[in-house]
């Protein structure tokens, strides 16, 4: 299994300070920035776009940075965020009227691909493409706001997208994002789950490092 990675998601920072905060989130111990991307339109948020990955590019954040996409459509966006510096992308199928072909767009552009399913959205999304993609994430709320309630059908499906990647046989990160605190990360990690989103747990709390370190210990026990 991969190493447990925390990713705190900037929907949650002080978006007038964000520079600082990325880099303050990093600096106790992140392992990736997860960048929320809502166009109000798939979904009912409007955040930011590449120019704001590429500014904390030149701010001089190096550490990876994950764009979740919650845009429609997804296609002529992918090649801006890879030229803006994002890392890994991930979006959700319900956005692309080819999926395959996205999936291939994000790899063609030099980052990870990831499929996003919705809390509602069953696990056959997967089907012809859990082959093709670096990681899958699974929404635990409905994508739009931070500081929503973990959903916890999740769980449930965190162990058998796990089953599914354990049978592939490839590298795939297994990401849920939505509701995690220090008090559910252990069971979410013990269903299988190795990237952790964590936006008002992390950003909301007063010692950056203490939060994502009590994240960390929930995980290895
Ligand atoms: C929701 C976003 C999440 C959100 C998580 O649409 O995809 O990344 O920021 O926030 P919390 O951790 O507060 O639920
Ligand atoms: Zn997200």
């Amino acid at each position: 299994p991969n190493q447990p990675w925390i990713a705190p998601s900037i929907l949650s920072a002080d978006f007038a300070r964000l520079g600082e905060e990325v880099k303050a989130v990093l600096d106790a111990g992140a392992d990736t920035v997860h960048f929320d991307v809502m166009d109000n339109h798939y979904v009912p948020n409007l955040t930011i776009g590449p120019l704001v990955c590429e500014a904390l590019r030149k701010y001089g954040i190096t550490a990876p940075i994950d764009v979740h996409l919650m845009v429609k459509p997804v296609d002529r966006i992918v090649p801006d965020f890879a030229a803006a510096g994002a890392s890994w992308i991930s979006f959700h199928p319900e956005a692309s009227e080819h999926v395959d072909r996205t999936i291939g767009l994000i790899r063609e552009h030099g980052c990870h691909p990831g499929i996003v399913l919705n809390p509602a959205t069953p696990l056959n999304a997967l089907d012809y493409v859990l082959d093709k993609v670096d990681m899958v994430l699974l929404m635990s709320v409905n994508p739009g706001f931070g500081g929503q309630k973990f959903i916890p059908s999740a769980l449930t499906k965190l162990k058998k997208v796990r089953e599914m990647i354990a049978a592939s046989g490839r590298d795939i990160r297994l990401q849920i994002d939505g509701g995690v605190k220090v008090d559910n990360i252990g069971e979410i990690a013990a269903a299988g789950a190795d990237t952790f989103v964590a936006g008002s747990a992390i950003f909301g709390s007063k010692d950056y490092r203490k939060t994502i370190a009590d994240m960390r210990s929930e995980i290895a026990k």
